[in-house]
């Protein structure tokens, strides 16, 4: 009887000290990783798609076998999400993989590309992270400050595409791009490219509404071509 007892006890205790799988972060917070990339470009001159917390890659993958002459830049802030992309995508020279905050090195990773006259094709910001309270709105990709030095070198042909299953942030983040040089707004309904994201079709199946907008600079008369070169 003790005997039995004994075993029950062993084997609760190695039940207890087996390691358990270390679990991902479900969220980082972006200000508290302050690793910084620089990027000198691709070895051509195509032009550039990025895909702004690129999670697992499977929307990469889908535009990547539609546009498989394009370069794809990813940012992924999850390391180990980072380091999965780069194994995935290790034999595409035209993807490269950034972790740490995509916000901070944003323009170090772009902006040498888009001053040797790459064309930064469309920056996709797909379900970001909502960052609902108040103090953390400055967590969020787009943000004035963000919008603000952006606009300094990105030129007019460059198309964010913005899409949530979150009203509230797709309405604050319309009020942000909307009081920017990001002015030139449209809404759209179907997923870029028929392409849904991993978020997105979790979000359906849940029966959530998805919101979508896609913007530019906004240029007057033409005068912002003119002063950017475009
Ligand atoms: C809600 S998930 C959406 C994933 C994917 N875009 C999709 O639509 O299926 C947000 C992703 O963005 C990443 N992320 C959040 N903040 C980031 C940042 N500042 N820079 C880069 N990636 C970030 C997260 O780790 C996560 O993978």
């Amino acid at each position: 009887m003790s005997y039995i007892t004994s075993i029950k006890r062993r084997k609760a205790i190695y039940v207890t000290i087996i390691p358990m799988p270390k679990r991902l972060r479900p969220h980082v917070n972006p200000l508290s990783i302050t690793k910084e990339y620089s990027f000198e470009g691709f070895n051509n001159n195509n032009s550039i798609i990025v895909d702004v917390g690129a999670c697992k890659g499977e929307f990469t993958a889908e535009l990547l076998e539609k546009f498989p002459e394009k370069n794809f830049v990813l940012f992924e802030i999850r390391i180990p999400l980072a380091d999965k992309l780069r194994k995935k995508f290790e034999n595409n020279k035209n993807v490269v993989v950034f972790d740490g905050d995509g916000g901070r090195n944003f323009e170090s990773i772009l902006r040498p590309s888009v001053e040797k006259g790459i064309k930064l094709e469309t920056v996709f910001v797909n379900f970001p992270d909502p960052w609902f309270k108040e103090k953390h709105k400055k967590r969020r990709f787009i943000t004035p400050k963000f919008l603000e030095k952006s606009a300094e070198w990105i030129t007019a042909d460059t198309e964010f595409v913005f899409q949530t299953d979150q009203k509230f942030l797709f309405e604050e983040t319309l009020e942000t791009v909307g009081n920017s040089l990001f002015s030139n707004i449209e809404f759209f309904k179907e997923p870029p490219f028929g392409i849904r994201t991993d978020w997105e079709q979790a979000k359906i199946k849940e029966g959530d509404e998805i919101f979508r907008m896609k913007f530019k600079l906004h240029c007057l008369n033409n005068i912002c071509k003119m002063r950017r070169g475009v």
